[in-house]
């Protein structure tokens, strides 16, 4: 019976699968990994292999590791230009929010973005993207915000369907329209938040380019009753939610997106006892930030010691973005969770996998190695698993495996 498409020997596995207190990993040593129709078909320590299995290619491992492809919850790496002269200007002492209020940040790149054509854009994104899948990334999530008019924002997520069909990755869009206040609407952020909720969010899900719905809600963002309202609107059409939160003051923002049942709430630097307490009931993921956390050189770290008291699950994201986290490295980012805010490394690898995918709900298809879920698969040239965590600006990945390419390409 046991004939599968592929199999993954001579390796060792970070299943993420069953984790306990004596291996976070849930390691299996000398493993072994069979997939069929892009499923995980078989997996367990290969002396334990049915008897008369076959497979049509045998993937030889030499003796690296095997863990669930890599998974970048939270991006925005749909946007044209970059914001290099508001680095320096940062460096100088101005910050972000006054460059903001100014009419720069997330509006020069909403200007850039505008200008910017769909091939153009297509082609700035697709080398962030092959930044990230060359570091085992196999589901990437990437947000609209940079458009802020209906055009412009379906043109993004556009772009980000057409980088998921060119590039053997799970892409989740998510639309961002309330990320900023755009120039027309100057004055009038409640009109703008009308237009989102009776024009940008309904055209943008009947052309079916959105898998959820996030906003920035902040003060130079918008008021949590603003938020409200979107959020409203969004599960109105079956939309699921999820938030920047909490990230420069606390609104309050990640008890309101529990209160809505969201996904995830995002950056959290922050947040309340009482909105962790939130978001443990409602089962909101906390997804921590690292990169902006550091660009940004903020000191109010994320309740991290609060988060893991109330069992609510933490993932890690790059927040791919040119205004507070130009970065294209979810391993980096698993090291500087670890360095800056006091994960395990184990964490930090459930933060981009186990957890990534509850983030997206994507749970029962990705982020572990167990029969039934996506044959998405990262193979690494190292002894264990902390490795990942523990070196920065190395990239010990040798394979990438996604379930739509039939039996998996070596990256
Ligand atoms: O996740 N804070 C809001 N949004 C982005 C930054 C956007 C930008 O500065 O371009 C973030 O940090
Ligand atoms: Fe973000």
């Amino acid at each position: 019976m046991n004939h599968w498409d592929a199999i993954w020997l001579n390796v060792n596995l970070a299943t993420l699968d069953g984790q306990s207190g004596t291996d976070p990993y849930g390691s299996v040593e000398d493993g072994a990994v069979a997939m069929l129709d892009g499923r995980i078909a078989w997996v367990g320590p290969r002396a334990a292999l049915p008897a008369g299995w076959r497979a049509q290619v045998e993937h030889d491992c030499r003796g690296g590791w095997l863990t669930p492809g890599l998974i970048d919850c939270h991006t925005h790496l749909v946007y044209a230009g970059s914001r290099a002269a508001e680095f320096e200007q940062r460096l100088q002492g101005v910050s972000y929010e006054e460059i903001a209020r100014a009419g720069g940040g997330i509006l020069s790149t909403v200007r850039a973005t505008r200008a910017a054509g769909e091939r153009d854009l297509l082609r700035q994104s697709s080398a962030r993207l092959a930044a990230l899948l060359a570091e085992g990334v196999t589901t990437v999530e990437i947000k609209s915000g940079y458009g802020l008019d209906t055009a412009t924002e379906s043109r993004i997520l556009g772009v980000a369907r057409q980088l998921a069909a060119a590039c053997a990755v799970e892409v989740k869009t998510t639309f961002l329209g309330a990320h900023a206040l755009p120039p027309e609407y100057a004055g009038h952020a409640d009109d703008y938040i009308d237009l989102v909720c009776e024009e940008m969010l309904p055209a943008i899900h009947a052309a079916g380019l959105a898998d959820a719905v996030d906003a920035f809600c902040e003060g130079i963002g918008f008021s949590p009753q603003q938020t409200a309202r979107v959020f409203e609107r969004a599960r109105s059409l079956g939309l699921p939610v999820k938030l920047h939160a909490d990230q420069l003051s606390d609104l309050g923002g990640a008890a309101l997106a529990a209160q809505h049942g969201a996904l995830s709430a995002d950056h959290l630097e922050y947040s309340s006892q009482a909105s962790v307490d939130a978001m443990a009931r409602a089962g909101t993921v906390a997804v921590l930030l690292p990169g902006a956390y550091y660009f940004l050189r903020e000191t109010r770290l994320p309740p991290v010691a609060a988060l893991c008291a109330a069992l609510v699950p933490m993932a890690l994201a790059t927040d791919c973005n040119p205004g507070t986290s130009p970065c294209t490295s979810l391993l980096l980012m698993m090291n500087m969770a670890c360095t800056l805010f006091r994960l395990t490394p184990a964490e930090a690898l459930a933060g981009v996998t186990l957890h990534a995918a509850r983030a997206l709900g994507l749970q029962d298809q990705a982020g572990r190695i167990a029969p039934g879920l996506r044959a998405d698969l990262a193979l690494w040239e190292i002894e264990r698993p902390a490795e990942l965590a523990y070196a920065f600006g190395a990239n010990p990945c040798v394979g990438r495996y996604h379930a739509d390419t039939a039996v998996g390409t070596p990256a």
